[in-house]
């Protein structure tokens, strides 16, 4: 193999195919830079430079742990996969990016590996963290028990509590804020401008993982993030057949995180960055199609029998609607569902599935059915889970891109499903529903 030519046409030249749009009414028409790309255009050409003849439209494929350098003295770039700095990795990191409006991106091996690193690149023994108690599963569990064996202190708050709350929780050593939105799987929608102002005049970073709403629906740095963390696994992959996390945020700090990926290890196979980049490029129309459907099937939800409770944050009844009006450009794909009849209900609206999946995960092109009390929230006792708003007859729904009509008679047969298992439950003495 060659080692790549500097014109190399099928790699990204690193040059911003989207330049900055100038203050409305200066620059005449000539020196006017021009407008940025609409995200759907990035999510398809960006980071992807300036094609010449014969170049291949999609990046191809760099299956290769290691790349030639330049000689003995003059090693250039060293690139290796594990760095991070495989073509594919890179790319997928730029898109991101630039989805999000961020200076600079790093693709790694899952969602919780994006989540760790960052947090591992901004602490130290002795520093404190202050984050939000609504978490998903896994990053709870690294707040709780991987800082602290680290030395590191945490501090939680309920986003409820609005500036006091985050402002009470700081310490001297506090080194970033830390907030999930929306919210897993109850779908609250938490203003970042509250904490970012705090992080703001403490000249320390606000974090956000911003998986439920994908970059169409949300831009953190929009609202004050510094830091925007991605499960790419879910909405960016979007087809449930590769696990990959992407942060993104200012170049100095993105570096970082990449020393930490270094030491630590967990890189993104090229492969699963080509799918990555794949994935990427129907964003905008899978995203679209998941919130109409998402919002559809919420409205058809409502009032069935044997529905308590529908939990979408487009509905008027969900506690964040006029927030979420403001903040997000959709609602997106997640779904809650409370059944009347507790647990024996999804327990019968589960059996009576045919197109749904019964698995963990979201955001594929497949409508995927889960119950947070037996996974992501099954570490907590019931109590708990039901002071969270996870009751026991709570079901996910990852609202795929079916047909509706589908989509609907599917989860009518399984209401029937959810009844009659409730009604067997209350007719036969002794049993809890
Ligand atoms: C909100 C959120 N963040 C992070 C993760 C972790 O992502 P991964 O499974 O890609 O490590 C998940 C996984 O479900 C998630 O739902």
């Amino acid at each position: 193999m060659t080692a790549f030519e500097p014109d190399e046409p099928s790699r990204p030249t690193g040059e911003a195919p989207f330049q900055p749009q100038p203050p409305d009414g200066e620059g005449d028409e000539s020196t006017r830079p021009e407008r940025p790309l609409e995200l759907a255009t990035r999510s398809i050409h960006g980071g992807m430079g300036r094609a010449q003849s014969g170049a291949p439209v999609v990046m191809p494929l760099y299956q290769s742990a290691t790349f030639h350098g330049g000689g003995p003295g003059d090693e250039g770039e060293l690139r290796y996969s594990r760095y991070g700095n495989n073509p594919n990795q890179e790319l997928v990191g730029d898109r991101v990016a630039q989805l999000e409006g961020m200076e600079a991106g790093l693709a790694v091996g899952s969602g919780m590996a994006a989540i760790a690193l960052t947090l591992l690149s901004l602490v130290r023994t002795g520093d404190h963290v202050v984050t939000s108690d609504r978490l998903y599963g896994a990053t709870r569990l690294f707040m709780e028990e991987e800082l602290p064996r680290r030395g590191v202190e945490v501090g939680w708050v309920d986003p409820e509590n609005g500036e006091r709350g985050w402002r009470d929780a700081l310490r001297p050593r506090t080194r970033l804020l830390y907030l999930e939105t929306p919210t897993n799987p109850t779908l609250r929608v938490h203003d970042p401008r509250v904490p970012a102002a705090v992080a703001r005049e403490q000249r320390i970073p606000l974090v956000m993982d911003v998986t439920f709403a994908s970059p169409m629906n949300f831009r953190a740095g929009e609202w004050g993030a510094e830091v925007a963390i991605h499960s790419a696994t879910k909405y960016l992959g979007g087809h449930s057949d590769l696990i990959a996390g992407v942060v993104t945020g200012p170049r100095a700090r993105i570096e970082e995180i990449q020393r930490m990926l270094r030491l630590y290890g967990p890189a993104l196979d090229p492969h699963a960055a080509w799918l990555l980049d794949r994935g990427l490029r129907t964003l905008d129309v899978r995203i679209e199609r998941h919130n109409r459907n998402a919002l559809s099937l919420a409205r058809w939800f409502q009032g069935r029998p044997g529905v308590d409770r529908v939990i979408y944050p487009g509905l008027p009844s969900h506690p964040d609607h006029e927030l979420a009006t403001r903040l997000l450009d959709g609602y997106g794909g997640m779904l809650g569902v409370e059944l009347s009849g507790g647990v024996a209900a999804t327990e019968g609206f589960c059996r009576s599935l045919r197109l749904a999946a019964l698995a963990p995960s979201l955001g594929g092109v497949e409508t995927l059915v889960s119950l947070p009390r037996l996974t992501s929230h099954r570490s907590m006792d019931a109590g708990a889970r039901r002071a969270a708003g996870i009751g026991d007859g709570l079901v996910r729904i990852s609202v795929g891109l079916e047909g509706l009509e589908d989509l609907t008679g599917e989860f009518e047969r399984a209401l029937a499903g959810a009844r009659s298992a409730s009604s067997r439950v209350s007719a036969t003495p002794g049993q809890e529903s």
